[in-house]
């Protein structure tokens, strides 16, 4: 599976979400995929239509808001209208938050929303991640990876 390159991108306020992230990352460099691992901060929405298979990982911060790393990133994405991400970015997103707040995982969703706007196409759906995430994160973390492996063959 040497030929797989995935694309991990990140959007944290505490750590959570990288600390996922490269999770993912190692599991991946462990089946010999290329990988990149990157914030989202200094990114736009065009550089999505670089990253091919790729992960968001991001949390909700406020009322539904974003990492303050990545307001930057989340605040041009939501209102994106290009590029068209048809034939160039497969993804999907892994997002953070906490059931008690109004607005779960607010943030995840709507970068979800915004890249499926673009017309990025999902490999699978996002799944979101309540506070005590570590049983759902390994359940999810192997149907990623299957999902890749079922891609590639
Ligand atoms: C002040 C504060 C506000 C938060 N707001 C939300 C929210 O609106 N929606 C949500 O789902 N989670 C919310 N959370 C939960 C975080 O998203 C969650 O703790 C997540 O694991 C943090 O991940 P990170 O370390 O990658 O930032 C909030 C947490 C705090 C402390």
């Amino acid at each position: 599976m040497a030929d797989i390159k995935l694309t991990v991108l990140f959007g944290t306020e505490t750590g959570n979400s990288e600390k996922l992230a490269k999770q993912v990352v190692a599991e991946a460099e462990k089946r010999s995929y290329a990988t990149v691992l990157k914030p989202l901060g200094p990114m736009s929405p065009a550089d999505l239509a670089n990253t091919g298979l790729t992960l968001v990982v991001i949390s909700t911060w406020g009322e539904g808001d974003p990492p303050s790393s990545a307001e930057k990133f989340c605040k041009a994405i939501y209102e994106a209208k290009s590029p068209d991400l048809s034939t160039t970015t497969l993804y999907t997103v892994l997002a953070l938050g906490d059931k008690t707040y109004a607005d779960y995982c607010g943030c995840g969703r709507k970068v979800d929303e915004s890249i499926t706007r673009m017309g990025g196409v999902k490999m699978m759906p996002r799944q979101d991640l309540d506070v005590d995430f570590d049983a759902d994160f390994k359940v999810w973390k192997d149907k990623f990876f299957s999902r890749i492996e079922a891609l590639a063959t």
